[in-house]
Order: structure tokens, then sequence, then C-alpha cells
């Protein structure tokens, strides 16, 4: 299935699609009507009927768009995910360039088995081993408590992302955790993993201090991060930005008065705090999943999106245990990484998962991060796995922007604009660029995307921000998880390399899918003989 020559070129309205077997190749036109509607009424679809069920193929044969039944089965899976400790070969078609020599390892549930959420399963760790033109898959779960107390009782005894366990059971862990007595949260971590600097362990995180963990290349779980640097908080997030000398640099918040934007020893893992940003809303933080990093600073979004207590316990928030108040619109924390001040800017309200990059400006008189902005948080609601399982919901539309913050004084405002020149591609989520780019200026960015009719990201895209252009991967009944970049050993140009993505087939089976990082077509796949859930971020450990 590696991408063939165009077998029909489509021009609808000003959209224009290059149909390749494999892959999409998307060029936009400028001055297109709103984009969502635009491309659904092209397709005579009522993208934004949020009560209407898309259609949906039932067999393991793709017949549109739309994940397969098969496809859904396996990545939203209810039972546990068989473990594979000892390393299988896969098998490959194409060829697997020899200079990937490591490990790509991703994050992700294993199972969802009474859950309700995608941001509910327990972890488990996929490990796709490259050497010599070969590659050796192995998964295993990690062995927190929380998982472990479901493993032994058969039913959940920490509350996760958008499930509740009693009321009683919450408020109790919530009370231990607050006054220093326990964990307090769960700690499933699920969510992400990033290398020790010597590449020989791994850090495997999630949003709750209490779920990082220490973890071989062999998937073993070595233990929990015990932290004794006074570095307050309960919350954290799983997207550190790493430091080539070996640190990484994070936050914590919590129900209290503020945030701590903090630089972490890799190797040791003490904490050391670098400044302290004052809570809005104390004592209720803003939910940040992810935040802006440059060489001299971080930005800490307080967009308006504010973690409920009482939802958390009991449900019932408009968004799981969240707050929407657009009329709060954003507040930019602008963190001196050096000095630890801390200036605040105004900003439009936005909702985001990820932060595409960041990076200041060459003259020095602003710092510009991208990411792609939903209206309100719908999408949350869309993650709920009976909504996925049954493809219920169209996609919400998230296009690229550009916030710049003015580092000049001249302006408190940061303002928001759109990324691409023709601003109508509608979806993009769990964006990478070339981690030897990340916080710097740079021109390509590849994410999940969304060939529509979807219900969640069924394609991967390439984006060039600074042409506005977008090239898209997209087989029919797929589900491709986050696209990583692994830039070729002494690469000249930013778009050398290869981009490594795990999908699940039409066929509920997944594939290893190597696609070259320049043409965005597939160089080889290494196939799996069972599934794997859904997952969400992953890196890459290069071997010696
Ligand atoms: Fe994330």
């Amino acid at each position: 299935m590696s991408a063939l020559a165009p077998q029909a070129a489509l021009s609808k309205g000003t959209l224009t699609v290059i149909e390749h077997k494999g892959a999409v190749h998307v060029q936009h036109s400028p001055k297109r009507c709103p984009p969502f509607l635009s491309m659904a009424q092209e397709r005579g679809s009522s993208m934004r009927t949020n009560a209407a069920t898309l259609d949906a193929p039932t067999t393991s044969s793709p017949s549109s768009t739309l994940p397969t039944e098969a496809a859904r089965r396996t990545a939203f899976r209810e039972d546990f995910t068989p473990e594979l400790a000892e390393p299988v070969e896969a098998t490959v078609e194409g060829k697997v360039p020899t200079w990937i020599h490591g490990s790509f390892i991703r994050n992700g549930p294993g199972t969802f088995q009474g859950m309700k959420h995608l941001f509910d399963g327990y972890a488990m760790l996929a490990k796709f081993a490259f050497e010599n033109g070969t590659v050796k898959v192995s998964h295993r779960f990690v062995e927190t408590e929380a998982y472990k107390a479901f493993r032994e009782t058969g039913k959940m005894q920490f509350p996760e992302f958008g499930t509740q366990v009693p009321a009683l059971k919450t408020l109790w862990l919530t009370f231990l955790g607050m006054t220093g007595l326990g964990k307090g949260f769960t700690d499933n971590s699920s969510v992400n993993v990033v290398p020790t600097p010597d590449g020989k362990q791994l850090i495997s995180m999630t949003e709750s201090v209490a779920g990082t963990y220490r973890v071989d290349l062999d998937l073993n779980t070595l233990g929990q991060l015990e932290f004794r640097d006074g570095v307050k908080g309960l919350l954290t997030t799983a997207h550190p930005t790493l430091l080539p000398d070996g640190s990484m640099i994070n936050l914590t918040s919590g129900f209290g008065s503020h945030y701590t934007v903090f630089r972490q020893n890799r190797a040791t893992n003490v904490r050391e705090a670098i400044a302290q940003v004052p809570l809005r809303s104390p004592p209720t933080p803003s939910w940040i999943h992810d935040f802006p990093v440059t060489e001299n600073y971080a930005v800490v979004p307080e967009t308006p999106i504010f973690f409920n207590l009482k939802a958390a316990v009991f449900g019932g928030a408009e968004y799981l245990m969240f707050d929407w108040k657009p009329e709060k619109r954003s507040v930019l924390h602008l963190v001196n990484l050096k000095t630890g001040s801390v200036t605040q800017f105004d900003a439009p309200p936005y909702f985001t998962f990820h932060y595409i990059n960041s990076f200041e400006t060459a003259d020095g008189s602003a710092l510009c991060f991208d990411f792609s902005k939903f209206e309100d948080p719908e999408f949350l609601n869309g993650l709920l796995l009976d909504n996925l399982r049954g493809n219920k919901r169209p996609i919400a539309p998230s296009p690229l922007v550009r916030v710049t913050v003015p580092l000049d004084g001249s302006s408190s405002t940061a303002t928001l604009q759109p990324l691409l020149k023709d601003n109508s591609y509608t979806f993009c989520e769990l964006p990478r660029v070339n981690p030897h780019y990340k916080g710097k200026e740079y021109r390509y960015a590849y994410a999940v995307s969304a060939k529509l009719p979807a219900s969640f990201g069924n394609a991967l895209a390439k984006f060039n921000v600074k042409e506005g252009t977008v090239i898209q991967w997209h087989e029919a009944g797929c589900i491709p998880v986050e696209p990583l970049m692994v830039p070729r050993p002494g690469a000249q140009e930013e778009d050398d390399g290869v981009v490594l993505s795990v999908v699940t087939g039409a066929n509920g089976n997944s594939f290893l899918l190597i696609l070259d990082a320049t043409s965005f077509e597939e160089v080889a796949r290494a196939k799996l003989p069972h599934g794997i859930p859904y997952g969400f971020h992953g890196t890459f450990v290069h071997a010696d």
C-alpha cells in the first residue's frame, strides 16, 4: 500500500485534491468560504449536527473516510490488551532505512474496561525496536497503583479523567493529596514518555505528579519517582520541554494560589523552582495540558477552561470536570527563565491541547507560538468512548493559528492570527516538529489531521507554516496516531528524515507506518498480527 502514482486529480470549488492510493496531497487556494462548512457542503454532509451518527463502515472493508468498526474495536478496546513482553518481529513491506537504529516508544491506554473517556485507559507502553531494517514489537502495562488496584479488584479504585469512582473515595484521595498525607489523584501514567539523558531509562508521565514513573528500555516498571525538593503542586503537565543540557522545563499546579514553573534534572530528577505564577481565579487553576517554551521564556497560558472540583468528584460540568468561561478571555504569563520575572499579557479566548512550536523572533521583539484552535472544549466531549465507538460526532474543526507576544514593551496584548495563508484546513492535533527545531523558528510541522467526513483523526498531515501549504496522508478506514519526526543523522534540511506513526488498520490490526518526511510518501510499513489501542505521545531513543 505504498504511495503510488496519482490516481485522480479532483477539483472541488477552490479545493484541489490530488488523490493517491495511499496518500492525498491537498493544496489550498486562497479566499475560500468558512472552512468546515464549505468542505462539508461540498460533500453534502451536515458536519455540525452533533446528534447525527455518521455513516460508518461496519466491516473491515473500508467504504468511507470513517474508521471501520474493526479499527474502532481495536483503538478503543474495552478488554485488556495482552502484554507482549518478548519482542516479536513485524512483517515489513517496503524497505526500512537502516539508519533508523533505536527504539520508538509510545505511551497510551492498554484497556478502557469500565471507562468512559479516551483519556481514562490504563497506561501501556509500546516499543518498536529498529535494527538493520527490521522492526520488533513489544508492549507492557506500566505498573501503577491505579492499574494494580484495578487488576486485583476488577474495579477502578481511583477516578480517571472522565470516569468517577464513588464520591467519598475521591474526596478522601483529594484530602490525602492536599494535606500531603498521600499522593492524591490517580497515578495512571498514560500520556507521555521521555528518555533520561543517557538514553538508558524512560520517564513515563501523566498530569498528576504521582503518575511519574521510571521504566527501563525492556518496559519493566522500576518505580514511582518521589520528589522531595519543595516544589509544591499535585498536578503537572506531561509535556515538558527537554533541553540539551539534560534538564527539562515543566510546571505544577493545584488548588491553591499559584502555578510553579520549574527546571528538572532528568538524571537526578531534582526540581528547582524558576517562578511562581499567580492564579487569576484562586483557588481554581486553568487546565494546562501543554505550554510554550523557548530559549529564554516559558508561557503559562491561562485559557478560560477552569477546573471544577465539584464536577471532578460528582460530575455534572458541561465539559467533564471543566467550566468554560470565554468572557474571561486568556491571560498569558510570560516567565523569564533566566530571572524568574513574570509579565502578564491579555489574549483572546481559545481552547487547545497542544502547542506545535514556539520561538523568539530573530530581532528579539516578539515570541510566537503556534497551535490548533478549537472554538470551545466540545471536542473533549466528543472523545467520550461512546461517541468514538459509534462514530457519533463529526470532528470539531481546529484551524492553525499563531499568537504573537510582544517582548519589546510595546503592548500588553498578544495577538492571534491564522497561521496558514488560507486558513481553511480544518483539523490538526497531536503536532510534532523536528526535535532540533523545538523552541526555534521553523518551517515544518507534522500532525494527525482529518479527511472529511470524519469522526476522529483519520489522516496525517505535513504543514509548511511559512508557505501555508499542507500535504496529507490518508488510508481508508484507518486510525493513525501522533506522527513522530525522526531526523536523519547529519541531515542539513529540516525535513530530512522519516515520520513514524502507529496506524490501526481497517482490519483492526496495527502497523508501524514510515513516511518520508520530505515527500510525505510511504517508505515502509511494519505489520503486526494484532491491534494496539489508540495512544497519545511517544519518543525515539537512539541506539549507541
Ligand atoms: Fe498531550
